[in-house]
């Protein structure tokens, strides 16, 4: 064949770009702001692909970006922590609950323990569950669900509530609905595991005023957040913990909160 038949994506783009190039020509001289922005939006495209190496969406590409650059340094974070949980919380550690992605393997890493039981919420799509990960969806220990809406349990179902890598996605006006909801399904308390500001790469700061990647708040930020909310810190544990951390030089490279549950 020497002549083949049109590609559609071709057609598609001629006949899709004719308007809109005219449009943009006609109004780029009264408002150059109109094609700076286009570039802008091109290029936070082109970057949010790049990082995409598994065909996720762009946009919800934007949402693991910045977890991408510190290698979901939280979630391990978490998973590193867990003999040290446990000698802080001892009995605390019967029901456990793993907020974050990657929950899979924190609640695998909390079965090995001694008397923990454990569930996990994924708050995004799980892209590529391994067979363990399937087989724990399965049994409903662990499930998806978006945080920004209730947890299917009921008050006090766990002893202890774990998050990693979760609540730096969300705003106040989220934060305000979510982080109750946590403390409502827990018992005992909340741990929550926080990145440090400045633990983002530059470039991933700079989409921050775009996209939706982390926003990583200071310890003083979230202690007063903490006591809007009605939440306190639990000083018993802090002690625990610190204690139990010294013992084996853990050193977190992650902020680590200790909050008491509602009375
Ligand atoms: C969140 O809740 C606190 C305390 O109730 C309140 O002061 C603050 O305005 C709320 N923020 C948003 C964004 O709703």
């Amino acid at each position: 064949m020497s002549r083949r038949p049109g590609n559609p994506a071709r057609r598609f783009g001629e006949s899709g770009s004719i308007p809109f190039a005219g449009s943009l020509h006609q109004k780029s001289r009264s408002s150059p702001f109109l094609s700076v922005g286009l570039v802008v939006v091109g290029s936070l495209l082109l970057i949010g692909y790049s990082y995409s190496g598994s065909g996720i969406p762009v946009f919800i590409n934007f949402l693991f970006i910045s977890l991408d650059s510190c290698g979901l340094s939280c979630t391990l974070e978490a998973q590193t922590a867990i003999p040290i949980l446990k000698k802080a919380y001892g009995d605390s550690m019967r029901k456990v609950l793993h907020v974050g992605p990657d929950t899979c393997s924190v609640v695998s890493k909390l079965f090995k323990e001694e008397d923990v039981e454990a569930w996990g919420v994924e708050p995004y799509e799980i892209e590529d569950a391994d067979a363990n990960c399937r087989s724990l969806m399965r049994k409903g220990i662990v499930r998806v669900n978006d945080i920004k809406f209730p947890l299917p349990y009921r008050e006090k179902s766990f002893n202890l509530v774990i998050v990693s890598d979760a609540l730096d996605y969300l705003s106040p006006k989220y934060l305000n609905r979510t982080l109750p909801d946590l403390a409502r399904v827990s018992s005992d308390g909340l741990v929550i595991f926080a990145g440090y500001p400045g633990q983002q790469r530059a470039k991933v700061a700079e989409l921050s005023r775009f996209g939706k990647p982390a926003k990583l708040r200071s310890a003083s930020w979230w202690i007063r957040y903490f006591v809007q909310t009605g939440l306190e810190e639990n000083e018993a544990a802090i002690k625990k913990f610190e204690q139990a951390a010294s013992k084996r030089s853990y050193k977190p490279s992650c902020q680590i909160f200790h909050l008491s549950a509602y009375h």
